[in-house]
């Protein structure tokens, strides 16, 4: 065979492999999306495709991986945003005492995702699943504290949707690897 054959035929290759795992990630969020209307599927795939780990998924289990992952470094990064919040010295005292609630609750939630990801990877599914609704309900309960004061503004809204969003995709794709 001459060399420009081989290249070609591995550059082929590289391209199927290529356009297959992308179809694992659009797949999976298109089927995550179709049966939960907390997931939008331009979400799932915009936050997904950023981690290599999900171009190179070659099933839906590679992806939960990274949806879990992509959970906790979000969870860390919202800890710190809380933290800046926390530094304003004029914040309302309610607010203030929120906020100190929501840090405990978005750090617990980080824990319980590491939970998660290790019962994922030992298969047992019921303790993943139980331990990544907990987390969920970290960020609910996060900004359902804001609502209980009339004219308090949750600053964590935009923060609330996305993390509940990621974990409603680690649920659909642990439910979708049981199939
Ligand atoms: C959490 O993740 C979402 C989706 O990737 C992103 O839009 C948001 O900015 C992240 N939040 C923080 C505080 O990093
Ligand atoms: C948190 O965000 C999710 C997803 O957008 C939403 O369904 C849920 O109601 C929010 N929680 C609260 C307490 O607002």
């Amino acid at each position: 065979m001459n060399s420009s054959l081989v290249s070609s035929i591995v550059f082929f290759c590289l391209l199927i492999v290529s356009v297959r795992s992308a179809d694992v990630l659009s797949d999976s969020c298109g089927e995550a999306a179709k049966d939960d209307p907390n997931i939008k599927f331009d979400f799932c795939v915009s936050t997904l495709e950023g981690n290599p780990k999900a171009k190179s998924a070659t099933g839906v289990a590679d992806l939960v991986k990274v949806a879990i992952e992509t959970a906790i470094s979000n969870s860390s990064s919202i800890g710190s945003l809380i933290t800046k919040l926390l530094s304003d010295k004029g914040l309302e005292p309610y607010v203030r005492s929120c906020l100190q609630d929501c840090s405990e609750l978005y750090s617990d939630a980080g824990s319980n995702l590491g939970k998660g990801e290790q019962a994922f990877e030992g298969k047992d599914y019921g303790t993943a699943n139980s331990v990544i609704s907990a987390a969920m309900d970290s960020s609910s309960t996060c900004e359902d504290q804001f609502k209980e004061k009339k004219g308090v503004v949750s600053p964590l809204t935009k923060e609330n949707n996305s993390f509940f969003q990621l974990n409603a995709i680690s649920l659909a794709f642990i439910n979708m690897v049981q199939k």
